[in-house]
């Protein structure tokens, strides 16, 4: 079989990027686009901006910039709004979460102050720990979804652009399973008519989204996108969806070490990842239904890195846990502590240590930016449906039903590059290498 060639419509005009959830995260993205924009600062994090690829051979010399290879909003051309529970500005917001210094915030004050919230569709059982006042009223989530697919229309003409994405940045709601209501969009379209339970807010976020054909990306743990029916939807109206839950942290480098182990066939024990968190995130994740929610993505990864199944000698038995602890004191520095208990040659036991001392909104700001930016290149290219090519992104890919999603993060790196290679009509690079040595 070929693989189907994409042509990439030309990048025409701004880009706006909406932002249901105007908290720590978007924040923090915001005005870390106008401050690079300004000058102030670097994009450190983001692989668009900084980012290079090879291509051709190692002799070649050839590794444009990632931004060179395939083309990409450019930053002058980002215009942003968003939805928030909150009666409050972006400005507001960030000052609020406290990730940036008030000097740097300042610096980019009036830009920050012109993105004002808009009423969120939210509802409290889905996110227990906080309390909204800047809420949409509706009496169906059918009409609920009619109100979100309104602003989108709304924002499209005010800020004056011909693409929209939308990079749900909004709380970790309460866990829910896939269950019947999910499995077809004839059965949605019913679910959202008789307000069933298992569609939460961030659902029906995605679902105006895909109506809209606004790409939609999930930063959070939420199903939101990740059903058969938005993804058939998506399929249906040609729009690119991908998630979900930025991988920035504890995850991050699990999906490194996970695939070490396992690359040097050592064995593992047990696997104790805490982190102690005090930023708003970590206050409904203080909930126990939130919780569950991201402690189902953060679980996933190993089982899937290490397939117990074909080494049963060194992962079977695995004692994994991750806990959430809600400290205030640490704000949005948070600290992710692992404890890894591995064992070598002969079964003699070893540990592993981590102490990643890290800031969640500087780490997850440079993610909402390479997933506007991609998502918006996928539509322009005529991708639709889900994107695997950016689970490099998140804890945990979504993939189609039949497909199990690949985790370690340097495969995920690996599918990402050739994606835009393929786009970009390059060869792939397979690192195969034996023609450096025996010849084409
Ligand atoms: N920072 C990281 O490293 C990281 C990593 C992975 C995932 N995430 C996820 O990203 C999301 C945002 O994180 P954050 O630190 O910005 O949290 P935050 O609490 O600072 O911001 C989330 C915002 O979403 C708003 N909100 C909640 N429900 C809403 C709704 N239905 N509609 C509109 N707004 C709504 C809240 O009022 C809040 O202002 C969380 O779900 C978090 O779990 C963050």
């Amino acid at each position: 079989m070929t693989s189907k060639k994409f042509e990439i419509a030309p990048v025409d005009g701004p880009l706006g990027v909406l932002t249901p959830g105007m908290g720590a995260v978007a924040s923090t993205f915001i005005a870390g686009v106008c401050a690079v924009r300004k000058g102030l600062a670097l994009p450190v994090g983001s692989l668009t901006q900084m980012g290079t690829a090879r291509l051709g051979k190692r002799t070649d010399g050839r590794s444009p910039k990632i931004g060179e290879l395939v083309p990409l909003a450019d930053l002058t051309d980002l215009r942003f709004a968003g939805w928030d529970i909150n009666d409050e500005s972006c400005y507001d917001a960030a000052c609020r979460s406290e990730v940036l210094e008030r000097s740097l915030i300042e610096q980019v004050a009036d830009d920050l102050k012109a993105i004002r919230n808009t009423p969120a569709v939210f509802e409290q059982k889905y996110v227990r720990n906080l309390h909204g006042t800047h809420v949409k009223h509706y009496s169906t989530k059918r009409e609920a979804a009619e109100l979100i697919r309104e602003d989108i229309r709304r924002f499209k003409k005010e800020l004056d652009v011909s693409r929209l994405v939308m990079v749900w940045c909004g709380s970790t709601e309460t866990y829910i399973e896939r269950q019947a209501v999910h499995q077809d969009l004839d059965a949605f379209e019913r679910g959202l008519d008789e307000n069933d339970h298992a569609i939460p807010p961030s659902m029906l976020y995605a679902y105006a989204a895909i109506q809209e054909g606004v790409p939609y990306v999930n930063g959070a743990p939420n199903l939101s996108a990740d059903v058969p029916a938005l993804m058939q939807l998506a399929w249906e109206r040609a729009v690119p969806t991908a998630g979900k839950d930025f991988k920035t942290g504890q995850t991050l480098v699990k999906t490194v070490i996970g695939p070490m182990l396992k690359a040097r066939m050592l064995g593992l024990r047990g696997w104790f990842s805490t982190n102690i968190l005090g930023n708003r995130d970590g206050e409904v994740l203080d909930d126990p239904e939130s919780f569950k929610s991201k402690e189902v993505t953060k679980l996933g990864v190993l089982d899937q890195i290490l397939q117990p199944d074909l080494y049963p000698e060194l992962y079977s038995n695995i004692y994994h846990k991750v806990r959430i602890n809600y400290y205030p004191p640490r704000g949005d520095a948070k600290e992710g502590w692992d404890n890894i208990d591995i064992f070598g040659w002969l079964g003699y036991p070893m540990q592993l240590k981590i102490d990643f001392l890290c800031r969640d909104s500087i780490l997850a700001a440079p993610l909402v930016l390479d997933l506007a930016l991609f998502i918006d290149l996928a539509r322009r290219a005529g991708m639709r449906g889900v994107q695997e090519w950016l689970s490099f992104f998140f804890k945990s890919p979504v993939v189609p039903p039949e497909l199990y999603a690949e985790n370690a993060l340097f495969i995920q790196e690996i599918k990402l590059k050739n994606t835009l290679r393929h786009l970009a009509g390059e060869d792939l690079i397979t690192h195969l290498g034996l023609d450096y040595y025996y010849g084409e």
